[in-house]
Order: structure tokens, then sequence, then C-alpha cells
């Protein structure tokens, strides 16, 4: 295929990790030869019909809404924390998790008094999902490895994601509630949508059905 002209070149966001190994396999499953060498950050597919940029998770939101990516691969736990609204063109099929309230396996309800005490990477989630059901609530924020905060007594529970439950058992932690399902997304900037309408969709297209 000759390559394309540049104004029909789609950008893509990526977030880095694991969700970036199934996105630029899913592309190539469908096509796209595409290849992106360890540390760099920005790569074209051979016909230059898209343009991948790796970002980290949470930044991904931010580079769609301002429209430096087009389009993005993300979860919907990202895009509900950066408070963006998206077109949400294509549910993928992986990166599928949960998003729950977990505690020590030895924890006793029986001692929460008051505001219950959430950490969370997840706090506009978090704080929302217990204000809408009038449960009176302490988020504390955190960065990463928040099964922690059970295990040191931060916080008797966490809001956080569950893949495998693997980290909540080898930390002795439970799963108390699932609290929602999260899902990978293609989403697209609006305005980019627009003008891009018909790649756009030729991609989603292609991504769906499995043909390029
Ligand atoms: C996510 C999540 C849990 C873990 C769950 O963390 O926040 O910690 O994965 O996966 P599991 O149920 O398969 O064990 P991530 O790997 O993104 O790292 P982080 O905690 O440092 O953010």
């Amino acid at each position: 295929m000759t390559r394309v002209s540049p104004a029909d070149q789609l950008s893509i966001a990526l977030p880095k990790g694991r969700l970036e190994v199934r996105a630029v396999e899913l592309l190539r499953s469908r096509g796209y030869d595409i290849t992106v060498p360890d540390r760099q950050l920005v790569a074209e597919d051979t016909d230059g019909r898209v343009r991948v940029m790796l970002v980290k998770n949470s930044d991904l939101p931010t580079y769609v809404y301002h429209g430096i990516a087009g389009l993005g691969i993300c979860g919907t736990d990202v895009i509900y924390e950066s408070g963006y609204e998206f077109f949400r063109l294509l549910e993928l099929p992986f990166g599928h998790t949960r998003m729950c309230l977990a505690s020590r396996t030895d924890h006793d309800p029986e001692q929460d008094t008051g505001r219950l005490r959430v950490a969370s990477k997840y706090t506009r989630f978090a704080r929302d999902y217990f204000q809408e059901r009038g449960i009176p609530c302490e988020i504390i924020k955190l960065a990463g490895s928040v099964e922690l905060a059970p295990v040191l007594g931060l916080a008797p529970y966490i809001v956080d994601l569950v893949e495998t439950g693997n980290t909540l058992i080898a930390n002795n932690l439970h799963v108390v509630k699932e609290l929602e399902e999260i899902k990978v997304v293609l989403i697209a900037n609006p305005a980019y949508y627009k003008f891009h309408y018909k790649s756009i969709d030729a991609l989603v297209d292609t991504l769906r059905e499995g043909r390029a």
C-alpha cells in the first residue's frame, strides 16, 4: 500500500505499559505494520495511516482533550478521573477490570465508626461513589501501591482496580464490594472526529471486524 497523505493520518495516544502492548498487538493484528522501538515514544505504521504516541496512562485524556492526539485507547477509570468528555467509539476486547472496595481480610466492619476512611488513586470516582449513596467518607489520595494503606494502617479500606486479584491476596486483602466494571475504549476528541470521521469510522470498522 502507498503511504497515505499526512492529512489523512490518524493520531492515537496509547497508555504506556500493559495496555500499550495489547493495543499495539491489536493494531498489528488488523494489518497496521507498526513497531515501537524500546524507549521511543512516537511511531508510525509503515503506510503512515496511524501515528501512535505513548503517554502516561493518567495523562492520556489530557493529550486527547487538547487535540495533541485525536484518538486514544484508555480505561474508563482514567477517563472518569480526568473529568473530560469524549466520544467513545468502540469498546476493546482487552483490559477489563473491576473497581473494588477492599480491606484486610481480618478487618471487622463493626469497627467502622463515623466516616469511611478510604485510600485510592481514583479519588474522584471514590468520592462520587460514596457521596451519591449518602455514605460519609474521607478519601486519602495515593499515587500507587494502594494496597499498602490497609497493611500499614493508613486507612482500613481502599478503592482500587482488581484484575486477577493476586495483589490483594498477596497482601491479605479481599474484595468487600465490586463497585464498577471498567472497560478499555477507543475515544476521540469531538472536534478531531468531525474533521476525520471518514478515516476514523474506517479504523473503527477495521478494529471491530478484524480486517484492514
Ligand atoms: C493495578 C491496581 C492494583 C493491581 C491489581 O496497579 O492498582 O494494584 O494493578 O492487579 P491484580 O488484581 O491483577 O493483582 P498497577 O499495576 O497499575 O500499579 P500501581 O499500583 O503502582 O499503580
